[in-house]
C-alpha cells in the first residue's frame, strides 16, 4: 500500500483493497485521515455490504433523515442526479450535518455511476484555513460560537419551492418535517479536532445561519470573511472521479462542493456517514 499526499492536502491511497484491508494497513488508512482530512482511493470493488463493512470500522453508521436510502440497504444514502434533473445534490459549499449537536465524523462516498466528463467533487481544507488566518482573527474567533440549522435546506418551506418538479428535486430529498423540528444547535466557530488535536474553521456556507449573540448583519460579515478567506485555492483540492473511486471525508475538517456540470447525463454515487464526537472550541 501506498499513501500519496496531494499537492495542497488530502492524499490518495494506492495499491490496497478496503473489502480486504488488514488492520496495519488500516491504522495506516486511519493516520492519513487524521492527518489530511479527506483521503481518496481508486480501482475499489466494494459492493454494498462492504461498503457498509467498511464503514462500521469507522464508527456507528448515521442513518440519513432526508435523502433518499438504497432500497435494500438504509445505511446508504443515494446521492443521484438523472439526466433530466437540473439541480445536483451538495452543489454548494457545505460540511454534511453540522446541523447535528454531534455532528458527523465523515462520509465515505463511492461512485457507482459517472457521466463521460465532469462531476467532479471540490474539498477545502478548514485546518490549512485556519492556518492562513492573520492573527486578530484567530483571536477574535476563539471564543465565539455559530448557529447552525437544516431548515432553510432540507425544512418544508425550502423543499417547496423545489418540490413541484422532478426536474429540479424529484423524490431525492424528503421529511421535511424532520428537518421543521430540528433545533437550530451551536458549535465553535474554530474547534479542535477531536481526533488530530488541530484547530479547524468549523462554519460552512451550507448550514451555518449566524454567531450566537451577533445580530445578522454582523453575522453576515464575519461568515462572509471567513468563507471568503477559506475558498482560496491553496486550500482546496478537486477529486477527480474514476469508475472505482471512494472519497472519504472528516466532515469536521473540510468542506466539499459537487460540481454541477454533466447536464444530460446520470451520476449516482453512495454515501455512507459515521456519527462523530460532541465538538469544542
Ligand atoms: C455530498 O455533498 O455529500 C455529495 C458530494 C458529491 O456528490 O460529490
Amino acid at each position: 500500500m501506498r499513501i500519496i499526499e496531494n499537492d495542497t492536502f488530502g492524499a490518495e491511497v494506492r495499491d490496497v483493497d478496503l473489502a480486504r484491508i488488514d488492520e496495519h494497513d488500516f491504522a495506516l488508512v486511519r493516520e492519513a485521515f487524521v492527518r489530511q482530512g479527506a483521503i481518496f482511493f481508486r480501482d475499489q470493488e466494494l459492493d454494498e455490504a462492504q461498503h457498509i463493512a467498511f464503514a462500521r470500522r469507522w464508527g456507528a453508521i448515521n442513518i440519513n433523515r432526508f435523502f433518499k436510502a438504497h432500497p435494500a440497504h438504509p445505511e446508504i444514502a443515494l446521492v443521484v442526479k438523472e439526466p433530466w434533473q437540473q439541480d445536483n445534490i451538495g452543489g454548494g459549499w457545505h460540511t454534511d450535518h453540522s446541523y447535528d449537536a454531534v455532528p458527523a465524523l465523515g462520509s465515505i462516498l463511492v461512485a457507482r455511476e459517472l457521466p463521460p466528463a465532469g462531476g467532479d467533487t471540490v474539498f477545502a481544507s478548514m485546518y490549512l484555513a485556519y492556518d492562513g488566518l492573520p492573527e486578530n482573527l484567530k483571536r477574535e474567533i476563539a471564543t465565539l460560537k455559530a448557529v447552525h440549522s437544516a431548515r432553510h435546506v432540507f425544512g418544508s418551506y425550502a423543499r417547496a419551492q423545489v418540490a413541484d418538479s422532478d426536474f429540479r428535486s424529484g423524490d431525492r430529498i424528503g421529511n421535511p418535517a424532520a428537518a421543521d423540528a430540528l433545533a437550530e444547535v451551536t458549535h465553535p466557530v474554530a474547534l479542535v479536532h477531536p481526533l488530530s488535536g488541530k484547530r479547524a474553521i468549523y462554519v460552512n456556507p451550507g448550514f451555518t445561519i449566524g454567531i450566537e449573540g451577533w445580530d445578522e448583519d454582523a453575522s453576515k460579515q464575519l461568515l462572509r470573511e471567513l468563507y471568503a478567506h477559506s475558498l482560496a485555492p491553496e486550500f482546496a483540492h478537486e477529486f477527480k472521479w474514476k469508475p472505482g473511486s471512494i472519497a472519504f471525508w472528516d466532515n469536521r475538517a473540510t468542506w466539499h462542493l459537487a460540481r454541477n456540470d454533466y447536464h444530460g447525463h446520470r451520476r449516482e454515487m453512495h454515501r455512507i456517514t459515521i456519527e462523530g464526537d460532541r465538538l469544542v472550541a
